[in-house]
């Protein structure tokens, strides 16, 4: 018996970070919006708990219990008495620590497919409050298309979006660690006050009619300047994305995956091509979205 998942990355249209709580966490207005990239998890009966990973990434994947889809099917089975004797395959195609919640998506892909697998009967609420254990942008992936996230950005508020919007993903050379990213924005912010973070009201509005134009005016990501900090030739890859007719450029979440907002599939292509020919992406892909969040496609 196996079953398998489907789950989309995320890029954060808007992202804004207020001071650090003192749980270490920051409070988040976090706008996702679900994109056309995609994992698929697949959970087959075993004789012991086991990780493997395919794709172009897959050397960077931690194996181990570390794994977000190892501690999603550990946190399952603890609930409900289950042994944990499951192999969790991922077919990865999200950018490893590239800010687009790709082990977030892995925890609730595996969440999800063991719950069906084991007929755990989790509810969707219970699967959600496992996820926010598992990590702050674990719920977004099971829920998917677009939401605002406040809190830690696990608790999640649907938003209507009128449209399709056309991104560009550019993958960098290596990875960013989002606590190291959080820790550089404390670093930045130092001796200054932090206002608490607000949704955009102009965003959210321009989500709502699908216009690309307005969202391109209104994309912030707060993390920037920090993953830019720690990570400076992101800003050519940004200026040539811009170059090539992109109608707004950002890091996604903590980087260093970079995004370029473009009005159709089309421009998307020229974008893509112009990036490829810049030297200093390791990958270009295309992606819209909303699309829907974790779902089974077999089992
Ligand atoms: O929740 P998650 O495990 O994904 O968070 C990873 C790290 O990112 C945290 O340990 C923390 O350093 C940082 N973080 C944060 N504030 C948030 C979300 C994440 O400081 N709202």
């Amino acid at each position: 018996m196996s079953v398998t998942v489907r789950v989309p990355a995320k890029v954060n249209v808007q992202l804004a970070v207020g001071a650090a709580r003192p749980d270490g966490f920051h409070d988040l207005a976090n706008v996702f919006l679900a994109v056309g990239l995609y994992d698929e998890v697949t959970v087959t009966e075993a004789d012991e708990l086991r990780v493997t990973c395919a794709g172009p990434d897959a050397g960077q994947v931690p194996l181990d219990r570390t794994n977000l889809a190892a501690r999603a099917a550990l946190a399952l089975a603890g609930r409900r008495g289950i042994d944990p004797c499951v192999h969790i395959h991922i077919a990865k195609d999200i950018p490893v620590a590239g800010g687009m919640a790709g082990g977030s998506a892995d925890g609730a892909a595996a969440l999800l497919a063991c719950n069906e697998l084991w007929q755990a009967g989790a509810s969707r609420a219970e699967l959600l409050a496992i996820c926010a254990e598992l990590g702050s942008d674990v719920p977004f992936s099971l829920v998917g298309g677009a939401a605002l996230g406040t809190g830690r950005g696990e608790v999640l508020t649907a938003l209507d979006i009128g449209g399709t919007f056309h991104w560009v993903f550019a993958m960098a050379h290596h990875g960013l660690s989002t606590p190291a990213v959080f820790r550089e924005f404390d670093r930045l912010a130092e001796g200054r006050d932090i206002p608490a973070p607000v949704a955009s009201q102009d965003l959210l509005t321009a989500l709502a009619k699908g216009d690309p134009d307005a969202l391109a005016a209104t994309l912030t990501n707060d993390l920037q300047p920090a993953a830019l900090s720690l990570f400076p030739e992101l800003a050519d890859t940004l200026a040539a994305g811009r170059a090539a007719g992109a109608l707004a450029t950002l890091v996604s979440g903590s980087g260093p995956t970079t995004a370029f907002l473009v009005r159709d599939a089309e421009a998307a292509a020229l974008v893509a091509d112009a990036l490829s020919a810049c030297g200093t992406c390791r990958d270009v892909r295309t992606a819209a979205g909303p699309v829907p969040g974790a779902t089974v496609i077999e089992g």
